[in-house]
């Protein structure tokens, strides 16, 4: 075995395959599609590597055979713990293979300090026990701060997967979120041409930036097949909110797709009733909208007294948070979005659906109109948003591909990390 070994790592020098400890992390529901294709593509990095290695051991035959010889990337999955429920969380893993994580932090809910502060106390453990080469965070939700600020400060290497995006909104968590972790990242992999410009800006060394393409996309196509299988009726049946026998009957004919979650939305009832009264007495008579509501914002409406006007609309169809399949078969055929959240925003972009961003700036400029995308921002503003409402009625599905969004991002990202140099 011990000579097993030193043949395998004399062969590793001279082929320069790696040995490395990857450490990936995962804190809430839009990291979860970002990292299922990461693990798929170190799976398949390895199996190529000890294709390549039986090859050569085959070759030569002086040497001994190299059975059980470990992958070349050994990984580490990590849950902070962030979104607990099963429908935030475990449902995503379940519906995209993603294996069980081998560490869940148990952080749960609190505010940003508390979740913050909870996983780095945490993280920091799991580092000085696994010692691993690098640690991968994805997006900009505060596992991603908490773990790369944890990893960096004990010397381990940091690779931030969709870098460089920026809204220049330091009153957006995510903002200050991204903003640390690429200041502190060694490898920046970036999902477009926009945003190397956003951290050369920053000074940002360019050998340090990969552009990758956009790792949501590998996701997507992944699982398109399978999404345009489910019917649309199915899917607000089992996930209606409220108890509705003919819940089967509803959503027929033209639908709007709503999600809301940030809290320049939904924190404060002078800005979330507005809102609230376009969609039951404007949106409502032209056709459904389909709300898959998220704890926050339930929480909110229920606080705000607005729950029992949004109950009382027929038109007005609640729904559980949804799968990632069922989320992507609504879109499919919505025939309007209205959105605040930023991966919606890029799945509209590829399916074409017409978009309407609750929210004055993005970090996701390519998925504007005038980027080539399908998206307009409209603020929270009851007049702009009925206005682009009206106007974006009017626009037929015209599906986009950015370049490198071609669901070969994942491998991509494996290859930046391997090749690293310092
Ligand atoms: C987080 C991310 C945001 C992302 C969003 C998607 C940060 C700063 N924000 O915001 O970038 O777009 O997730 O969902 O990381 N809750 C549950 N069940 C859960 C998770 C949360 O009931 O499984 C409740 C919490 O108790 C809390 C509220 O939802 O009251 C908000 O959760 P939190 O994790 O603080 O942030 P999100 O708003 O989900």
């Amino acid at each position: 075995m011990q000579q097993n070994f030193a043949v395998r790592s004399l062969q590793c020098l001279t082929t320069k395959i790696p040995f490395m400890k990857i450490i990936s992390v995962v804190g809430a529901r839009p990291n979860f599609m970002k990292i299922a294709p990461f693990i798929r593509a170190i799976a398949d990095y390895n199996s190529r590597q000890s294709a390549v290695d039986s090859q050569q051991s085959a070759v030569g035959s002086d040497q001994l055979p190299m059975t059980n010889t470990p992958s070349p990337l050994h990984h580490i999955l990590v849950h902070t713990g962030q979104h607990y429920d099963d429908r935030m969380s475990k449902a995503f893993f379940e519906a995209l293979n993603i294996p069980n994580a081998d560490i869940n932090l148990g952080v749960g809910s609190g505010s940003h300090a508390e979740q913050v502060g909870h996983t780095m106390i945490a993280f920091e453990k799991v580092l000085v026990d696994e010692k691993p080469d690098w640690v991968v965070v994805v997006g900009d939700v505060n596992a991603t701060l908490a773990c790369s600020v944890t990893a960096k400060k004990l010397h381990i290497k940091v690779c931030h997967i969709e870098a460089g995006l920026r809204s220049r909104d330091m009153k957006m968590p995510e903002e200050i979120n991204r903003l640390v972790t690429d200041r502190l990242a060694d490898l920046l992999l970036i999902p477009d041409r926009l945003s190397e410009e956003n951290l050369l800006k920053e000074g940002t060394p360019k050998k340090n930036i990969v552009f990758v393409g956009n790792i949501m996309i590998d996701t997507l196509e992944t699982n398109r097949e399978k999404s345009k299988q489910l019917s649309i009726s199915e899917i607000i049946k089992d996930n209606s909110l409220l108890p509705e026998p003919s819940s089967s009957e509803r959503g027929k004919g033209d639908f709007a797709l709503m999600t809301l979650h940030r809290p320049s939305n939904v924190d404060k009832k002078e800005v979330l009733e507005p809102i609230i009264n376009f969609l039951t007495e404007e949106v409502a008579n032209d056709m459904s909208i389909i709300w898959p509501i998220h704890p926050r914002t339930a929480g909110r409406l229920k606080e705000f007294g607005l729950w029992e006007k949004i109950v009382a609309n027929p038109k007005m169809i609640l729904l559980h948070p949804i799968g990632y399949h069922q989320m992507l078969r609504l879109n499919m055929d919505a025939r309007i979005m209205l959105t605040d959240s930023g991966g919606l925003q890029e799945e509209c972009t590829v399916l074409g659906t017409p978009c309407l961003t609750l929210r004055w700036n993005t970090e996701r400029p390519i998925t504007l109109r005038e980027f080539g995308g399908a998206s307009v921002l409209v603020g929270n503003n009851v007049k702009q948003i009925r206005d682009e409402y009206h106007h974006t009625l009017k626009l037929d599905r015209t599906p986009q591909r950015p370049e490198y969004w071609d669901g070969e991002t994942a491998a991509r990202c494996v290859e930046a990390i391997v090749n690293y140099e310092k």
